[in-house]
């Protein structure tokens, strides 16, 4: 049976005589049969958001229900793949029908004709249940398939397929489920992409997530399996730092979302990650990634779906037992999509126009990273899913919104503030108004692997910086001549940490990644220029002498020395400075 549009209006359209459909139910509009969703149904008459351009639409064409909620496709094949907001694959689809879609298309999200070197691991009579893994499939490169138990599922296994090359759709394993039915399990699971796929157990994040960038890794870390936002308007940095998050976190999985921003920034991912070498694992980058494209030029509708489509496939590796990385670049934009909707369905509007229900839908993609205990019998397995957010308030004003919003629900904020960006202080991390959380919980993880001077050093810093702030307001009323020499130092020191240390140019080979140890070292440094120079001020040491020593020079450019020379070479400025600080102290003109 199917029903009849009424109305279009842009992306939303309704219908009536659809008795048989359910909320949440995709179904097919028109003769074009253009992808949709039910977003509220009254009686028989559904109001439908179409994830394709509707021009051509009218009152009378046929909409049908399928009876699936908005769905995605999980298996081999997910990784390296390009993906619009509900799953189809761009490249493919770009073949078929050239550059402009042609609607209602249809090219299954995984590739069915693909054949994937399977190994079994499960041994036939084994009394099994969801998350278990029947056996695994080498994806790429880096990432190693587990094919499990779809969710939901348990039984004895009767037989398991014999190592060889099988494509998705054959038969994998055959189960005897608890009722007694059989089923043949092949390399395909299907979930809705709003209903967080299960897990047993979500466990405090303990470890921090390693992105190489030292503002956050050393200021304001990220916990894997935490939360994260990127508040700043436009042009202050956002997509350069979550580019810099995707290509160099410590991660096994990255799940970049590209969600209503400009086209040429996912053209920029693509040209270059495959390019890219993960320095953990030396291959490109593109081998542990999975894109999704929604973006301005493309429909609204299909916009608010892909935060969604991206978390379910994050948390599909999840479950395998990696830790994997979702990266949602802007979330300002799924709002912007949220609240077009919402007008179109005339609901009431809450503030600024978005629809009340906006925070608790943020909510629900935030709530849905964390760390934890994988559904599987087979003995511990832990997965994390850590989510980052763009947030792109217009004029770059906090009070707004989404920003609040966002603001309730992550543990990380990274603010980025225009004037930083202005002056090229990138990445423009705001140090006095950016905050994490997560300081506490991980505190145990970095005493115990980077020793307890990392996290003394950080608040060391932090203090200098605050002071900073401080006494900047001090010289614009009575001028720098008047601070104590000390006070002196600490302007010098915090601007040495500002220039030399959270600045961070994301397009230097040497300088876009900085590995945890080099930062505690390169920290260190600095911190131990202060000091010495705090010890010869007391001793009577000329603070002009003190900060035109040629070792300043050298801590200036210690970010930018070679990996592979750096430890000797922050070994050797140490002495360097060391000494010449010391001989300014002897002749200081004070008795020691
Ligand atoms: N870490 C960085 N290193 C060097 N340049 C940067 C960095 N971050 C941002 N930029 C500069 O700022 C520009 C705008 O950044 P972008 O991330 O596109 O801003 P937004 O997404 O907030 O609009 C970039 O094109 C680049 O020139
Ligand atoms: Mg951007």
């Amino acid at each position: 049976m199917s029903g009849k549009i009424v109305k279009v209006s842009g992306p939303l359209v309704v219908a009536t005589g659809l008795s048989d459909a359910n909320m949440a139910d995709v179904v097919r509009v028109g003769n074009q049969r253009l992808i949709g969703e039910i977003l509220t149904m009254t009686g028989d008459s559904a109001a439908i958001q179409v994830y394709e351009e509707t021009s051509g639409l009218g009152p009378g064409a046929e909409v049908e229900t399928t009876g699936y909620p908005l769905s995605v496709e999980l298996g081999p094949g997910l990784i390296e793949t390009i993906y619009d907001g509900i799953q189809r694959p761009l490249e493919k689809i770009m073949e078929l029908s050239g550059a402009t879609i042609t609607r209602g298309v249809e090219v299954p999200p995984l590739d069915r004709t693909k054949k994937w070197a399977f190994q079994p691991v499960m041994t036939p009579g084994t009394k099994v249940s969801a998350g278990d893994v029947i056996g695994t499939v080498q994806e790429t490169a880096v990432v190693l398939h587990k094919v499990m138990i779809p969710p939901r599922m348990s039984g004895v296994i009767e037989s398991v397929s014999p190592a060889g090359e099988y494509t998705i759709e054959q038969t994998v394993a055959v189960l005897k489920t608890d009722k007694g039915e059989t089923v043949e399990l092949d390399m395909i699971q299907r979930w809705p992409v709003r209903i967080g796929r299960p897990y047993k157990h979500k466990y405090t994040p303990k470890t921090p997530l390693q992105s190489g960038q030292r503002v956050i890794d050393t200021l304001f870390p990220v916990a894997k399996g935490g939360t994260a936002a990127v508040p700043g308007p436009f042009g202050s940095g956002k997509t350069v730092v979550q580019h810099q998050l995707a290509k160099w976190s410590d991660v096994d999985i990255v799940v970049y979302i590209g969600c209503g921003e400009r086209g040429n920034e996912m053209t920029d991912v693509l040209r270059e990650f495959p390019e890219l070498v993960d320095p953990r694992t030396g291959e490109s980058l593109m081998k542990r990634t999975v894109l999704i494209a929604n973006t301005s030029d493309m429909p609204v509708a299909a916009r608010e779906a892909s935060i969604y489509t991206g978390i379910t496939i994050a948390e599909y590796f999840r479950d395998m037992g990696y830790d994997v990385a979702v990266i949602a670049d802007s979330t300002s934009r799924w709002a912007e999509a949220l609240r077009e909707m919402s007008g179109r369905l005339e609901e009431m509007p809450g503030e600024e126009g978005y629809p009340a229900y906006l925070s608790s839908r943020l909510a629900q993609f935030y709530e849905r990273a964390g760390v934890v205990e994988c559904m599987t019998s087979e003995g511990e397995r832990r997965g994390s899913l850590t989510a980052i957010g763009a947030v792109s308030p217009p004029g770059g004003d906090l009070s707004e919104p989404v920003s609040q919003a966002t603001m309730r629900i992550v543990k990380v904020f990274w603010a980025l503030d225009a004037g930083l960006a202005y002056r090229r202080h990138f990445p423009s991390i705001n140090w006095l108004r950016s905050y994490s959380l997560y300081l506490d919980a991980l505190k145990p993880w970095f005493d115990e692997n980077l020793g307890p001077d990392f996290l003394q050093q950080r608040e060391r810093a932090m203090a200098i910086l605050q002071e900073e702030a401080g006494l900047n307001e001090i010289v614009q009323l009575v001028g720098k001549d008047s601070l104590s020499p000390a006070d002196q130092l600490t302007l010098e020191t915090a601007k040495i940490i500002r220039e030399d240390f959270l600045q961070q140019n994301a397009f230097s080979d040497i300088d876009s990644f900085t590995s945890h140890d080099r930062q505690r070292r390169l920290l260190g440094l600095i911190l131990g220029y202060d000091k010495l120079c705090r010890s010869a001020i007391e001793k009577g040491a000329s603070v002009m002498d003190l900060f035109e020593i040629p070792a300043r020079d050298r801590l200036g450019r210690a970010k930018g020395v070679d990996v592979s020379e750096y430890l000797a070479a922050y070994d050797s400025i140490y002495a360097d400075m060391t000494k010449q600080i010391e001989e300014l102290a002897a002749k200081g003109g004070l008795d020691v």
